[in-house]
């Protein structure tokens, strides 16, 4: 059914309310660029799509590339004349029944909207449907559906005169035009003595003029909310943040002060899961069941298995956390590591590009970095693996059961032999073989009564301040 409909999104605009140098449509809500949640949105429904695109254009066709492929065309609106005018510029590609026109900065949007307006439009046999929602704010910056004696039109917030509170019915810019209307009309948009742009919104007010039927469906704002100021970027991924944090309590994770944390899209999190306040957990991360995440910590493109404790303020990126090992607090774990089995990583630890053995443990003020340590390993604390010469990253391998000393210094590459075990305080530059004890340290020397001589050679002198 829906075949007979193509989509025109507009993503030309520039963004001037962001403030910021960056085409707002990058701008990610819960770990996803603005305008993707359209694209994807039409992709679901199988909907032929055009994105209209100008103002930086070089960062936004990739993007949807990378995702679509070759699955949408893109038209170029060469100089930013307004939302009717950036719909002109894609008339070559009209050939569907139905043009299905949306804004590309409203993220909420979903498939239910687009087919209940598909459906309504077909039911009333309407020239021109769009979506409305009710929105009562004096100050809001959306166009306002007018609807009396002279028809139905749209009236953009900053021409808008009347009672906010009686004409509280707003455009939510998602628009199903008949594709004969649109080409035989689509030139009668004036441009706007105001703004001198020319606004797709023209259209209703042109049609209902004209004495076609103009149909409209209600939803929620929520659901609509476009995206113009950064204030409303931290309300719409408020929004969105909610419901993902909601879908996850209703299969059983329980979320402290659930208000304080974020999740992308992308994050599963297994039952009986606890998420402290303040975490953050980015990218395409898995947590297990029965995991327990403490407060303030940032989890980004990770995978935690199942009775996994991480605790409080720990940077986890890119790593793998085995079933029931224990991160933290203060832990810093990173690229391509993985944290075996029951294995235990405590306070003021980094580990980079690292592998932790079963049942290890590293619990104290030390750097592991392309390092691969066994099972069962206890690595002192202040240990530090000295992985980079200057020019490379060299390796240091410590076997199964080696306990390495206090404060050791491990020149990589090294390779420390199963069961053995380092002296406290040694600086370690060739290998040890297994079960031998490697002490690399200057040998203790005591200068006996020294205190005393030191004493002897400092004898005070009138004026000033004696020694001891
Ligand atoms: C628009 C509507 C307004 C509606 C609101 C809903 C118009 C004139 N007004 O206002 O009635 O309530 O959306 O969110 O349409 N764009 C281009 N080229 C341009 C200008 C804009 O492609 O020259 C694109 C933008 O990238 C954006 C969309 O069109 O995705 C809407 O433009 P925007 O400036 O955000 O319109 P609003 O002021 O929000
Ligand atoms: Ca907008």
């Amino acid at each position: 059914m829906l075949n007979t409909m193509q989509a025109i999104v507009l993503a030309a605009g520039k963004a001037t309310r962001f403030k910021t140098d960056k085409t707002k449509l990058i701008e990610k809500i819960c770990g996803q660029e603005i305008i993707l949640y359209t694209t994807k949105m039409l992709a679901k429904l199988n909907i032929a799509t055009t994105v209209v695109v100008g103002f930086q254009k070089e960062s936004i066709i990739p993007l949807i590339q990378e995702h679509h492929g070759d699955t949408i065309n893109f038209v170029e609106q060469q100089t930013q004349q307004g939302t009717g005018h950036a719909l002109a510029t894609s008339e070559n590609f009209w050939h569907k029944k139905l043009i299905l026109v949306l804004n590309s900065d409203a993220p909420l949007i979903t498939t239910e909207i687009i087919e209940q307006l598909y459906a309504h439009h077909l039911k009333t046999d309407a020239m021109v449907s769009f979506v409305t929602a009710h929105h009562n704010e004096p100050f809001s910056s959306y166009g306002r559906v007018v609807t009396d004696e002279d028809g139905i039109r749209i009236i953009e917030a900053n021409e808008f005169k009347g009672d906010a509170q009686e004409h509280c019915c707003i455009n939510a810019g998602i628009y199903l035009i008949n594709r004969l209307f649109l080409q035989e009309h689509i030139t009668h948009i004036k441009q706007n003595n105001l703004s001198k742009e020319f606004y797709i919104t023209d259209l209703i007010g042109i049609a209902s003029a004209r004495g076609k039927k103009v149909s409209t469906i209600n939803v929620a704002l929520d659901l609509v909310r476009g995206v113009n100021t950064l204030q409303e970027l931290w309300a719409v991924e408020q929004i969105k943040r909610s419901e993902i944090i909601k879908h996850w309590m209703n299969l059983g994770v329980r979320f402290m002060a659930a208000q304080n944390i974020h999740l992308d899209l992308n994050v599963t999190i297994g039952t009986g899961t606890t998420i402290g306040s303040g975490t953050h957990l980015i990218g395409h991360t898995t947590i297990g069941k029965d995991c327990d995440i403490q407060p303030f910590s940032l989890i980004e493109d990770s995978t935690i298995e199942d009775h996994v404790t991480v605790q409080s303020f720990c940077i986890i990126k890119n790593t793998h956390l085995a079933k029931s090992s224990t991160i933290g607090p203060f832990a810093h774990v990173q690229e391509a590591t993985t944290i075996g089995r029951h294995a235990v990583v405590g306070n003021f630890v980094e580990i980079k590009r690292t592998t932790l053995g079963a049942h290890s443990k590293v619990k104290h003020l030390s750097y592991l970095g392309d390092a691969i340590v066994g099972e069962n390993a206890n690595i002192g604390a202040g240990t530090i693996t000295c992985n980079y010469d200057g020019i490379q990253k060299q390796t240091t391998v410590i076997a199964d059961n080696a306990h390495i000393g206090s404060n050791n210094c491990l020149i990589a590459p090294v390779v420390i032999g199963a069961r053995a075990t380092t002296g406290a305080g040694s600086v370690i530059t060739n290998d040890v073989p297994e079960d031998a004890l490697a002490i690399a340290r200057t040998p203790q020397t005591n200068k006996l009564a020294y205190t005393r001589k030191l004493c002897e050679n400092k004898k005070p002198t009138t004026n000033s301040t004696p020694f001891i």
